[in-house]
């Protein structure tokens, strides 16, 4: 896969923002094959084990200390030298996501929220393979639910021959509810923990589950939710729209928006961060 975007690209032909007739979608078939190799790689990568050692590596958060906008300025360094033209620079994705939100006049914390949602990504300027960063993510330590896409690329997962693995429960008691399951491992969990003291609950669940498409858009996984993650994925995927449908080809103003979302970010966040 050539650059960081190429996943929320494909995310936008599987979820069109108007969808085409059932008979029509056929998602598998279309994919481009630099998108179906990075299915297949995190799939296969993505096992219990890995997802425990990355949460050893990263979740210590002694890498640099940091504040919210420089964060944005740093991911911003995410370029995608191979096709400069056709991606939005990092940062105008955030403000796109939350200028939206902000114009729907939502509250302050849905739209700081929104503005920070990727932030994670910055996994990648730490080396981290795009496979690791970004993707759809999905429930490990429990079997692999046939409704997250490209399923049969699980068949490469060493997980996939362990039987307790790969039991409907897995490790996991039903109904335990979503914070007590092992997602597979990339930029959501990672900024959920860098922003956990400072946000409200639904901002928190909008950040930490804002890839986990197989639970928030197909629906799987409902044995192992609790009655507080219905009005969770309420707000995963009231978030999710503005996360998709907002990409615009027309360019922020980055210098005119940034007093605004300064006086924001202060309102939520210290001055530096631990990542
Ligand atoms: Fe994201
Ligand atoms: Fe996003």
């Amino acid at each position: 896969m050539s650059d960081i975007d190429a996943w929320e690209d494909d995310l936008l032909r599987r979820y069109p923002e108007t969808p085409a007739s059932a008979g029509f979608r056929d998602y598998v078939n279309q994919v481009r094959p630099g998108v179906r190799e990075f299915y297949f790689q995190n799939h296969r990568y993505q096992t219990f084990d890995f997802v425990k050692r990355k949460r050893a590596q990263f979740l210590s958060l002694d890498r640099r200390r940091m504040g919210m906008w420089e964060a944005m300025e740093f991911l911003n360094q995410l370029v995608d030298d191979s096709d400069p033209d056709i991606d939005l620079p990092q940062i105008e994705h955030l403000l796109q996501t939350a200028e939206a939100i902000r114009h729907d006049g939502r509250p302050r914390w849905y739209i700081v929220a929104g503005l920070i949602h990727d932030l994670g990504k910055i996994l990648c300027l730490w080396g981290e393979p795009q496979w690791a960063v970004v993707g759809d993510t999905f429930p490990v330590g429990c079997r692999f639910a046939e409704e997250i896409v490209f399923h049969e690329a699980f068949r490469e997962n060493e997980d996939w021959g362990h039987a307790q693995y790969q039991s409907r429960l897995g490790i996991y008691q039903a109904h335990c509810g979503l914070d007590q399951v092992l997602l597979s491992w990339g930029h959501d969990e990672y900024l959920y923990h860098v922003v956990r003291e400072y946000l409200p609950p639904p901002a928190l669940a909008m950040i930490r589950y804002h890839s986990c498409y197989p639970i928030h858009r197909e629906g799987a996984y409902a044995y192992l939710l609790n009655e507080d993650d219905k009005s969770t994925l309420k707000w995963v995927r009231d978030f999710n729209q503005y996360d998709l449908y907002t990409k615009r080809e027309e360019r922020m103003d980055v210098e005119a928006l940034k007093p605004y979302y300064e006086e924001l970010l202060a309102e939520f966040f210290p001055a530096t961060l631990r990542w």
